[in-house]
């Protein structure tokens, strides 16, 4: 059994490995139904139970899908009507029924501590869904979309960030070290990665390039990433972030100095940072994009129960 929680801790051979397998999965069931159970059923049985201590509809909606196409079922929980919260109940003895009564968890939330406790009390694995630090199942289902569209191995394009320097940019950079493709981030020199990503960037000894002009950050790039510049429960002064961030709107203007070719990603809900002739360009991907969490999220979840080809 293993835990999913950041793109840093897990191999690069077992990133790839997830990859490869949603992409032969995909394949296999092109004709079957959102429902339809994949022929081997490899999760036959097992119950998945998953908790959002924030807001969310793809991640909800794609691991629903995800492991009932690998026979397995789902079962979300409220928070709010859980003893953990108000009630007082410890997180090692609710990790113990969790343990108990499924196979997997899965956790959205506030405290990337929460996390880690869960870690050390559940015998099962535990799974992030996004947390303050990082959105893991999100950027690797990016990777399998960007290579899908692409058709070609992500390190021999050139990704751009523009926007917030925030959870999913954490797993971006984390992406680009173990995948080994260049990134280059464009955000206002305010809001540039704190301390310990800039540390964990120096650590690595990958190019990862940090401008306060979006041109440079996009230029020549062949995909270009953008995400809310207010984040859920960001607690920050909105009126002056998004001022900051006035000159990082993704528009026709700045996709001029992108690849002609270049693809718009976007892990959605979005904000302002992106024009709507973008948005709704051909350029932009973000529809297939969120539908593809369904197929990395099997393979994610094959890889927590050793069960990867
Ligand atoms: N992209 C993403 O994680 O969406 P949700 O917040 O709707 O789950
Ligand atoms: N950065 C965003 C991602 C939402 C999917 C947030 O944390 O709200």
């Amino acid at each position: 059994m293993k835990h999913f929680i950041n793109l840093k801790d897990i191999s690069a051979k077992d990133l790839r490995k997830i990859v490869s397998d949603a992409q032969k999965r995909k394949k296999l069931r092109r004709k079957l139904s959102y429902l339809d159970v994949d022929k081997d059923a490899p999760l036959k049985g097992k119950l998945l139970i998953q908790m959002f201590e924030k807001s969310s509809l793809r991640t909800r909606l794609s691991f629903y899908l995800a492991i009932k196409q690998l026979g397995g079922s789902t079962l979300t929980l409220r928070p709010n009507e859980l003893h953990l919260s108000k009630g007082g109940e410890s997180i090692e003895d609710t990790a113990k029924i969790l343990s108990n009564f499924g196979n997997a968890f899965m956790l959205r939330t506030d405290s990337d501590k929460k996390l880690e406790e869960f870690k050390k009390h559940l015998s099962i694995p535990v799974i992030n869904g996004l947390s303050p630090s990082s959105h893991p199942t999100q950027i690797l289902s990016d990777i399998f979309t960007v290579e899908e569209i692409k058709k070609k191995p992500i390190h021999k394009l050139n990704i751009a960030w523009i926007g917030d320097c925030n959870n999913v940019l954490n797993s971006l950079i984390a992406a680009s070290i173990k995948f080994s493709f260049k990134l280059k981030i464009g955000c206002p020199r305010k809001y540039m990665p704190g301390k310990i990503i800039m540390d964990y960037i120096k650590k690595s000894n990958k190019k990862i390039d940090i401008y306060s002009d979006p041109k440079k950050a996009t230029f020549n790039a062949d995909v270009l990433f953008s995400d809310k510049v207010i984040s859920i429960n960001d607690k920050v002064n909105k009126t002056k972030k998004l001022k900051s961030f006035k000159r990082f709107k993704v528009d026709k203007k700045l996709m001029g100095y992108a690849k002609r070719d270049c693809i718009f990603l976007h892990c959605l809900p979005r904000g302002n940072e992106v024009d709507e002739k973008i948005f709704s360009s051909k350029q932009s991907k973000v529809w297939i994009q969120a539908l593809n969490r369904v197929h990395v999220q099997k393979s994610i979840l094959l890889y927590c129960f050793g069960k990867l080809r």
